[in-house]
């Protein structure tokens, strides 16, 4: 793979799982990158120190997505860190399974406005920089949007959205050069789906079974999607929902 064109990235949501995966092959390819967290400092600063003991550059951010404040304040320290934000990587979320009927509006709240406020509010402040010439944003989204699991009901719902804004942020961002793709990952062994029982539980096995690679996802899988994505090598591609799921859907 080329190095990565970009001087400055933001991984959201990168002090573990799959984002952490995503800011340490960022940094391998030459960005300097802000590890946003919004709670875990311990988590977002081993991966800063991973960053830096390899001669990367890294800093940490605390900020919540869902806050206009936070994001303002999370590009504000990007940019006086490092210089203008080249490149964007939405991927704090969160998400819950549990049947229809448990759907509470605090729940939907929670999971709206982290998952899919939070995507637009950052797109916002890339877009607002009027010093780039060019930016890739790469959306988290979820295979889930294609393979629709029951009881995901709330979190595809607003993973779909996220899919349905990149393509049309795409079109309005295309013009200035600022490209809007979305990947879409397969189940996958994190702290995230650690916490919610999915390691080891029969759906996981189920998963890996319908799975064409026969395995779970991990956070290394996506680094290299997310930093060809950012990189000039995917000049041509925007508007784009990339499914990388081992061949689930
Ligand atoms: N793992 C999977 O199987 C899977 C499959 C498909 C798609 N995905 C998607 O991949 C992404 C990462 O998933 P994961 O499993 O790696 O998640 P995870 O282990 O639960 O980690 C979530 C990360 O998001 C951060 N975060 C949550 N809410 C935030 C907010 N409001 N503001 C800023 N940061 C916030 C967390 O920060 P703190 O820890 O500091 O709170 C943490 O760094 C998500 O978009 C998820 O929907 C995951």
């Amino acid at each position: 793979m080329s190095s990565n064109n970009a001087r400055t990235a933001i991984v959201t949501g990168a002090s573990k799982g799959l984002g952490a995966g995503m800011a340490k092959a960022l940094a391998e390819t030459g960005a300097a990158v802000v590890v946003n967290y919004r709670e875990d400092v311990e988590g977002a600063d081993r991966v800063v120190a991973e960053i830096t003991a390899k001669g990367g550059q890294a800093v940490a951010v605390q900020a919540d997505v869902s806050s206009g404040d936070d994001v303002r304040h999370l590009f504000g320290q990007a940019r006086e860190a490092y210089g203008p934000v080249d490149v964007l990587v939405n991927n704090a979320a969160v998400a819950t399974f549990a049947p229809l009927s448990d759907i509470t509006e605090d729940e939907f709240q929670r999971e709206m406005t982290t998952n899919l406020l939070g995507t637009i509010l950052t797109t916002q402040a890339l877009a607002a920089q009027d010093d780039i010439d060019a930016a890739s944003i790469v959306n988290v989204s979820t295979a889930g949007a294609v393979t629709l699991p029951q009881y995901a009901s709330l979190y595809v719902a607003s993973k779909s959205a996220v899919n349905a804004f990149t393509i049309v942020a795409a079109k309005e961002l295309g013009p200035r050069g600022i490209r809007v793709n979305a990947i879409m990952p397969g189940p996958s062994d994190t702290e995230g789906t650690r916490a919610m029982g999915y390691a080891g539980s029969d759906q996981e096995a189920q998963a890996i079974a319908a799975t064409p690679l026969g395995r779970s996802g991990t956070p290394g899988d996506y680094g290299p999607l997310v930093a060809f994505l950012a990189s000039d090598d995917a000049r041509w591609i925007t508007g784009d929902v990339i499914l990388a799921s081992g061949g689930l859907r």
